[in-house]
């Protein structure tokens, strides 16, 4: 990295906003909190003036709670808002809610929505920094972040990385982010899934689209299951016959991993197991699915930490 890079974003609304060089930054800071993790009192007191939201209008608890988790262990003020017990119920607008939080002073905004957006709007309604913390089906940054920082663990380095995203692309934000991160650190992504889930033009981000699982399993360094997103897909299995069928075409089983024993397996989480892959290939030890949950606190520490003004831990 240049000498004369600065990191000068002011919010994190998705990885399409960031060049190659931010993303890495995030990742190198993310890489001293996750030894701070490691210590017998995992705390520092880097946000103790801060004073954080977390807005959440769709159900979450990897997400949620690895926010608040690295937002307490970095010693901000945190504020926690579901809308199911909120005002929302009682018919404010995102944007009265946002802006009475506000008057509250906030600095930090932490938002998922399911409207693809809502972090961006958030932006030209309030002062505070912004983190997208997954807008429908457009972006999950964190989560897209922390599975670089995984996958750069386990494999050394993105560059010249074989990544196989398996499952449902079509609604998945994770996804969407990681092809982002992926492409602008150099890393090679194949797609696979059924047909009726993999967008056609999807190739205009730079990857391939295999439906073929022993090909892609057979290829790639790192294999990322992703959750069929029934909630998203409006009556449910009406884009394959049945679960059963696409476990059969698409789940991870026994068998391949010992076909093909150079790929760890991924998952951003929550796993349907006996879906996306057979239970022992999640319970495997080339799994590294609850590494990626304890990255998720680190890198999400890194990045609060950067949009709260620091430059330096
Ligand atoms: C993902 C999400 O919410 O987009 N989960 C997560 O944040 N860990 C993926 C999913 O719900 O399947």
């Amino acid at each position: 990295m240049d000498n004369t890079y600065r990191f000068d974003q002011k919010h994190l609304l998705g990885l399409a906003d960031y060049s190659a060089q931010d993303i890495q930054y995030v990742l190198d800071q993310a890489v001293s909190f996750r030894e701070i993790l490691n210590r017998p009192v995992p705390k520092v007191p880097t946000l103790r003036d801060k004073t954080i939201v977390n807005l959440f209008y769709e159900n979450s608890t990897r997400t949620r709670l690895s926010f608040e988790l690295a937002q307490r262990r970095m010693g901000a003020d945190v504020v926690n808002f579901s809308a199911g017990t909120s005002s929302t119920k009682k018919g404010e607008s995102l944007k009265d809610t946002i802006r009475n939080i506000s008057s509250m002073k906030i600095d930090m905004v932490v938002v998922r929505h399911e409207s693809p957006g809502v972090p961006h709007f958030l932006t030209q309604c309030v002062d505070a920094a912004i983190l997208n913390a997954g807008d429908g089906a457009h972006e999950h940054p964190t989560q897209a972040l922390l599975d670089l920082f995984t996958i750069q663990q386990v494999h050394g380095s993105l560059e010249g990385c074989k990544v196989a995203i398996i499952g449902d692309i079509m609604h998945s934000r994770v996804v969407r982010s990681n092809i982002i991160g992926l492409k602008k650190l150099g890393a090679e992504v194949v797609l696979c899934g059924p047909k009726t889930l993999i967008p056609k033009f999807i190739t205009e981000m730079g990857v391939t689209v295999s439906y073929d699982l022993d090909e892609c399993l057979a290829w790639c360094d790192v294999a990322m299951a992703l959750r069929i997103q029934l909630e998203r897909q409006g009556k449910g299995t009406e884009f394959f016959p049945s679960l059963r069928e696409y476990h059969e075409k698409f789940g991870i089983k026994a068998k391949h991993l010992e076909a093909y024993p150079q790929f760890k397996i991924m998952h951003p989480g929550p796993i349907n197991r006996g879906v996306e892959m057979e239970s022992m290939v999640a319970d495997n030890e080339r799994a590294v699915i609850l590494d990626q949950v304890t990255n998720g606190v680190a890198v999400r520490m890194a990045i609060l930490y950067l949009l709260s003004g620091g430059t330096r831990i």
